[in-house]
């Protein structure tokens, strides 16, 4: 798909889908919750639907009407072994949370996934799980773990883990496998990763408790109350809409109704540090999360700044975008301490250097991280060829945006992958598009 130069200031109100993350652990929680889960706003993307799948492999109901889907949850112990391997397409989140509700209720399952998922590191959800006396076996290459994986619960121990890795979906996958475990189950973390998970589950009544960078959680001896939760919006699909206002003289957007999580928005920090007129706005509380219009206009000249430390996993999502900020900034911005984003979707430190040196950025990359210089707010990109995303959703969607201040577009090969997170993204893009009479 051919993505054209900016036709005009993106102007006007919008929304985004719902968060992906959020999604997940709605769906997850209200299977094994008791009574009926009713869930408003939840994304069509291509990954909440393999969660959604896996859950109906497992003996899950799932109902969509009008006003939104019901999950008939059946509690920890009443999902049933899947009759064949549970395909977690493109998503991450689905296989690693999933291994450990399958461990923790006591199951027996094959995971598979997509030729990029097949890439993706899964040691770090084996050694929790086995640690508590799961069997966990997979496909092991050059010292690591893949999938295929075969997951199996049983009479499992608590633990406590000292996770090597600041993620969300190590820390998921170990609470849910505490919740059938005989004792209590504590993770520690180098660094504070999202808290969806924590947020929901003590909502239905789990036993866990939380802070940064740490959660316990007891066994579950009382049945999970059902959700009835309208999700907010994606900030990391918001995080587009918001580089495509910043880069766009005149542009004046506002973002509906998205989550404001502080482990998930450390971008619009960024982007203000980077002198971006970006506002968090009409800040209230939705599905036990802080959500609010994320408010930007467009033009205002941006710097290079640096990136790394703690609160790297609070944008970690939003890093290629945030690249592309930074391609149009004046001076150097640096990201350090980004290595987990060669674990992701694609190797996101080679595809967004890609992508910006294809533009006729100046690029360097290291193991652990990449900067990027700045060609500064006149600066017109020039795409020498079409890019490939590689299967990457936030590559493509990035790539679409860097389009905007080229000088004659670009073209994305492969778009519909942008569909793992945000379907429709190029229809909203143009849409905002406001052609200068
Ligand atoms: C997610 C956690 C993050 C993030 C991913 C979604 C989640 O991954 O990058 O897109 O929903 O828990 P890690 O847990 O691997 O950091």
């Amino acid at each position: 798909m051919r993505f054209p130069p900016a036709a005009g200031p993106l102007v006007g109100r919008c929304q985004v889908p719902g968060d992906k993350s959020i999604g997940h652990r709605a769906l997850l929680f209200g299977a094994i919750a008791e009574g009926e889960s009713h869930l408003r706003g939840l994304s069509s993307g291509e990954d909440n639907l393999s969660t959604r799948r896996c859950l109906e492999a497992l003996g899950v109901s799932l109902r969509s009407d009008a006003t939104g889907l019901t999950v008939r949850g059946q509690g920890l112990r009443g999902l049933r072994a899947p009759a064949g391997p549970l395909d977690c397409g493109n998503s991450g989140t689905t296989a690693r949370l999933m291994a450990g509700l399958v461990a923790g209720a006591g199951l027996r399952a094959r995971f598979v996934g997509d030729a990029s998922l097949s890439g993706r590191p899964m040691g770090r959800v084996a050694a929790p799980l086995r640690a508590m006396g799961a069997q966990v076996e997979g496909r092991e290459e050059g010292g690591r773990l893949y999938l295929p994986l075969e997951v199996a619960g049983g009479a499992l121990e608590g633990l406590r883990y000292e996770s090597p890795v600041a993620s969300a979906q190590v820390k998921s996958c170990v609470l849910l496998a505490g919740l059938g475990a005989a004792g209590p189950t504590e993770l520690i973390e180098p660094a504070p990763s999202r808290d969806h998970t924590e947020r929901m589950l003590a909502a239905m009544g789990a036993p866990l408790e939380a802070g940064p960078g740490w959660a316990r959680v007891q066994p579950l001896r009382h049945p999970l109350r059902p959700l009835e939760l309208e999700i907010p919006g994606d900030p990391s699909s918001a995080a587009f809409l918001a580089v495509a206002a910043a880069l766009v003289p005149g542009s004046a957007l506002r973002v509906e109704g998205v989550c404001l999580n502080p482990t998930r928005d450390a971008f619009i920090d960024v982007l203000s540090e980077m002198g971006a007129q970006i506002a968090r706005r009409d800040l209230g509380e939705q599905a036990g999360e802080p959500v609010g219009a994320l408010e930007v206009e467009g033009g205002v000249p941006l710097r290079g700044v640096r990136v790394e430390g703690p609160r790297v996993p609070s944008l970690i999502d939003e890093i290629p975008i945030l690249a592309v900020a930074a391609a149009a900034a004046e001076g150097e911005t640096v990201f350090e301490g980004v290595g987990e984003l060669r674990v992701k979707e694609s190797d996101r430190i080679a595809a967004v250097c890609a992508l910006l040196a294809g533009l006729g950025v100046e690029v360097e990359a290291w193991e652990t991280g990449f900067r990027v210089v700045g060609q500064g707010p006149n600066a017109r990109l020039h795409a020498a060829a079409p890019f490939n995303p590689a299967g990457d959703h936030r590559l493509a969607m990035s790539a679409a945006v860097a389009a905007l201040i080229t000088g004659e577009g670009v073209e994305v090969e492969d778009f519909a992958c942008s569909a793992v997170s945000f379907p429709g993204f190029d229809q909203v893009l143009a849409g905002l598009q406001r052609t200068p009479r």
